[in-house]
């Protein structure tokens, strides 16, 4: 028996990366998986979950379109009578120093990675509610805890996700919801591998356990976050970093 076991699962930005490896490791434990994401090789991914017997589903979307969110949602829920995790794991960075960021610069980042997790919980909540019990995930970072050198956009996002599950967490649990968040530390994906080889060297220099970590090592968390183990935890932000912060 898996751990999520007949358990209805929107993974935000699945297509590839961490989303990805969660829509794996949620697919291996029973859950029936609907992958949210702008890129065309969600189709791919869906196909490849399917092909290892899992239920997996892609719809290609923005989280920064409400109407698709809110048709997609209410599609979900009449098909399966249920919707039980939002893992809002999308987002995007477009680093500059203050100095050098733009205005477009800084509202990008700002309507995927804050407006989108708002606009994705907006939509699933009331569904959550209708049925008493939801799960509510959402990916802050390490440098949302500890501010980072030109990311003023991406950490005035990631540190709001600390703040905004602290506060579904004392809205929402009498409905049974929990919501929490998981800031992962420096990960190996095609978002960290933007980054010059000579920046990654010198972070992982700084990072105790002296590696990067690995999409898995997040998915996990998550998981745990979205199994019955984790029903007693609520607005807490899960540290998964190697030990750099
Ligand atoms: N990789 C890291 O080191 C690291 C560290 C801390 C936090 N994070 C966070 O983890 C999450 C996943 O990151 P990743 O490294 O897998 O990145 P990634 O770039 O590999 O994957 C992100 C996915 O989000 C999707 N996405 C982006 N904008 C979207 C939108 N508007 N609507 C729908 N989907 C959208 C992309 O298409 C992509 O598939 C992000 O929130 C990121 O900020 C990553």
């Amino acid at each position: 028996m898996g751990r999520l076991e007949s358990k209805v699962a929107i993974i935000t930005g699945g297509a590839r990366g961490i989303g990805r490896a969660t829509a794996e490791i949620f697919g291996r434990e029973g859950a029936k998986i609907i992958i949210w994401d702008m890129l065309e090789a969600g189709h791919q991914t869906a196909q490849e979950l399917r092909d290892q017997g899992y239920v997996a589903e892609f719809m290609q979307l923005s989280i920064t379109d409400v109407p698709a969110l809110e048709a997609a949602a209410r599609d979900i829920f009449e098909r399966y009578g249920q919707i039980d995790i939002l893992v809002n794991n999308a987002g995007i960075t477009r680093d500059k120093s203050l100095l050098k960021m733009s205005f477009e610069e800084w509202h990008q980042v700002i309507d995927v990675n804050l407006t989108g997790v708002f606009n994705c919980t907006k939509t699933i909540v009331p569904y959550m509610v209708e049925r008493q019990f939801g799960r509510i995930i959402c990916t802050s970072s390490v440098v949302g805890q500890v501010g980072n050198f030109g990311q003023t956009n991406y950490v005035a996002t990631k540190a709001a996700i600390i703040g905004m599950v602290k506060t579904w967490a004392k809205e929402l649990g009498k409905y049974n919801i929990t919501a929490n968040a998981v800031a992962p530390g420096f990960i190996k994906t095609d978002m960290t591998d933007l980054i010059p080889e000579e920046v990654r060297n010198q972070t992982v220099a700084g990072i105790p356990v002296k590696c990067m970590g690995l999409p898995e090592d997040i998915a996990n968390a998550y998981l745990y976050l979205a199994s019955d183990e984790a029903s007693y935890v609520n607005g807490h932000t899960l540290s998964v970093n190697g030990g750099v912060a």
